[in-house]
């Protein structure tokens, strides 16, 4: 499954990679409905994956490589497990126990229809029935996810007080930040109304319930947590983080959750949601970045979405390349598979190219692909199961990484007496993606990450928060520069792209495996130059239509 012994070995990796700050995934104490998002202890490590000690152990030596340790916190919902849960079980209907979770006699003479008309975001409704404790068919409780997730109620005092001491804990262990799990979530409207649309939940997965999400009241949560926080930097002068997961669909009101004395970042999801299109990366760039003048948090890939690979690879339809207008047309002979990974690796080279943060996902600096073939038997995700096998769920981008091009031990994920199966199984086409492999060619994915990230830690323009967007460029062609030093030209076409400025630079980084003219921009790639003079920079800088952001 990994484990916490198993990231702490592997921290020299990630600080050769280049990465400053890890985000772990839930390790809490968790019967692991939904990947240990369902937290029954939030201040235990789950045996499965340690101890505290080990924990602190990773700690101490993340911060000995200069990484800083950020935890997945999870508010909206408990586990079914969580010891709150069952008091609230036993003691029956109106008593405050039950008053920490969303409780609600059912609709129907026999009270057998669910209170409301909410869908759960996996699939099926959001409410599931209880037995009470005689025996009795009982009330319903909310879960806007997984059955084995019951949501919390938020009014209840209870429920901040216990984060408070939650987030207290692992702020005194020594963590960085937390990465707040479904931050538009925890109010609900008062009442739980019906929702007009109740089935748009169900049918995309996307958080669009108004009547659950982004209620006024969790701005109040997100300062009290901002105070908190700070109270540690005044300690102590250590800077903490607080990164949102808002899945809003609105830009300003995803921009609310990063207002003054709220969080500090949240996730910028249209750049992962974007299709590799100079037009449409420029129109995620503009507006980022006026939404969050302070800082985005670029993403490309992470533990919920296809990972880059798969989702830019042209779809089997397209293949037939005939131009009738059902999808791309591709170059005679292209291997949809590796315009995938040609354009992943641009898009990574653009997004490194940004001003703000930039978050990372494990194995996306190996190029991996989804596994899109694994086995039913094996699939974990309850969107999956509950969706009965629509939805196709997650686990796909969630296979181990391969370390070692050998086989054993599952290419190096599991410790060498292991003889168990790893949780989910790798391709047998992974061993040419291994990091030991990778580590050895020059132009690997894997030392492409490494040359971007030590690249901006080096070059000063990048550490600026200048960015311009070029506007006469080509079609299908993409440049920026940053500060006065650096331009990048990312070319979404399937033709190479002359760059328009006849002296481009020195090229400092191309996401193009073999050598290619230096003012020569090829298919589906990413090219950074450095030049000495600003003068020398892209003839298009009067066209900026965005400036020193
Ligand atoms: C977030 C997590 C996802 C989880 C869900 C419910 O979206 O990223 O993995 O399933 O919340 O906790």
């Amino acid at each position: 499954m990994g484990d916490l012994a198993g990231v702490v070995g592997k921290l020299p990796y990630l600080a050769g990679l280049g990465v400053d700050g890890l985000w772990l995934n839930p390790f809490y104490a968790s019967p692991g409905h939904d990947h240990g998002y369902d937290v029954a202890d939030h201040c235990a490590v789950d045996p499965a994956y340690g101890s505290l000690e080990g924990f602190d152990e990773l700690v101490a030596t993340a911060h000995g490589h200069g990484i800083r340790v950020i935890l997945d916190v999870v508010p909206n919902h408990a586990s079914i497990a969580h010891p709150w849960f069952a008091a609230a079980l036993a003691a029956g209907p109106g008593s405050p126990q039950r008053g920490r979770f969303h409780f609600a006699d059912g609709q129907g003479p026999d009270g057998n229809e669910p209170p409301n008309n909410w869908r759960s975001i996996f699939g099926g409704p959001a409410w599931t029935r209880i037995s009470e404790p005689d025996g009795t068919p009982g009330q319903w409780y909310l879960h806007t996810f997984a059955a084995e997730q019951p949501d919390w109620n938020w009014t209840h005092a209870d429920v901040p007080a216990l984060f408070e001491r939650v987030l207290s804990f692992w702020l005194d262990r020594g963590v960085d930040g937390f990465r707040v799990d479904v931050a538009q979530g925890l109010h609900k409207l008062a009442g739980l109304p019906d929702h007009p649309d109740a089935w748009a939940d169900e049918a995309t997965g996307d958080p669009v319930n108004p009547n659950a999400w982004n209620q006024p009241a969790v701005h109040q949560v997100w300062r009290s947590w901002r105070r908190l926080v700070e109270d540690y930097t005044a300690r102590d002068g250590r800077d903490r983080l607080l990164i949102g997961e808002v899945g809003l669909t609105d830009p300003a009101a995803v921009a609310d959750y990063t207002r003054p004395g709220e969080l500090h970042h949240t996730f910028c999801f249209p750049f992962a949601h974007a299709t590799f299109d100079a037009d449409t990366y420029r129109h995620v760039i503009t507006t980022a970045l006026a939404h969050h003048p302070d800082g985005v948090a670029w993403v490309a890939n992470n533990h919920d979405l296809p990972r880059a690979v798969t989702r830019h690879t042209p779809t089997p339809r397209d293949r037939d390349g005939d131009g009738d207008g059902d999808g791309e047309e591709l170059p005679a002979g292209a291997d949809p598979a590796q315009i995938g990974l040609a354009r992943a690796r641009a898009a990574a080279a653009l997004m490194l190219a940004l001003p703000g943060a930039v978050y990372l996902y494990q194995g996306e600096e190996l190029g991996l692909p989804d596994v899109a073939d694994l086995p039913v038997t094996v699939l974990k995700d309850p969107m999956y199961h509950r969706s009965g096998g629509t939805r196709p769920g997650r686990d796909g981008c969630r296979v181990p990484l391969p370390w070692t091009t050998s086989p054993d031990h599952h290419h190096g994920f599991s410790p060498p007496a292991t003889t168990t199966p790893a949780w989910l199984p790798q391709p047998p086409t992974w061993a040419d993606l291994a990091a030991d492999t990778q580590h050895h060619t020059t132009t690997s994915t894997l030392n492409l990450y490494r040359q971007a990230l030590a690249l901006r830690r080096t070059i000063p323009d990048l550490a600026t928060t200048t960015l311009t967007l070029h506007t006469d460029t080509p079609p299908g062609l993409l440049a920026l520069s940053r500060g006065t030093h650096l331009t990048t030209y990312t070319n979404t076409t399937h033709h190479p792209i002359p760059t328009p400025h006849p002296h481009p630079g020195q090229p400092i980084l191309t996401t193009h495996p073999t050598p290619h003219p230096t003012d020569t921009i090829p298919p589906n790639t990413t090219v950074w130059y450095h030049h000495d003079t600003p003068a020398d920079a892209a003839s298009t800088a009067d066209d900026a239509v965005t400036e020193a952001i």
